[in-house]
């Protein structure tokens, strides 16, 4: 929904060796140029079915972690670095996380908040997940 946070996380990955996978949708590959300043091209999987794609790559034993503010959820301080293959799901920037891929997660992390807004902004919170997975925070 908002323009520069597909180029923002675009950034993040590239920053942590992480690659972005993302819908092919006819807007992403604009929003994808917007706030990404590499010259360089970056890792990106195009993605027809997200939900057949999630449920393929569990099915091929990659460790699935939701980025949802969720009852289960462990609190970022808590969540390991990635030891296998992982990804890191993110939710729609006014929906969350929809419930047919919430069925797909292995795990979901939370970010602890203590102001006044009901959420980070999806890059901000995207970020925080990918440093933490990638073991560099
Ligand atoms: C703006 S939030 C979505 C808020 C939406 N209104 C909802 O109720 O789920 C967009 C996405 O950013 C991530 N996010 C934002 N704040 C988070 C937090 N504190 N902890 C974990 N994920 C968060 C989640 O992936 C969320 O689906």
């Amino acid at each position: 929904m908002h323009g520069a946070n597909l180029g923002t996380l675009l950034r993040t990955c590239d920053a942590v060796g992480a690659c972005l996978a993302v819908p092919r949708f006819r807007w992403v590959p604009e929003a994808l140029e917007k706030g990404n300043t590499l010259r360089h091209p970056s890792c990106v999987h195009w993605v027809n079915d997200p939900l057949e794609w999630l449920a393929r790559q569990r099915e091929d034993g990659t460790r699935v972690v939701g980025v949802e503010l969720a009852d289960e959820a462990v609190r970022l301080a808590d969540l390991p670095a990635a030891r296998q293959r992982t990804v890191a799901v993110l939710g729609h920037e006014q929906y969350g996380i929809p419930p047919d891929a919430l069925d797909l997660l292995d795990q979901a992390v939370e970010i602890p908040m203590v102001g006044t807004g009901h959420s980070l902004n999806v890059a901000v919170a995207g970020s925080l997940v990918l440093y933490k997975l990638a073991g560099l925070l």
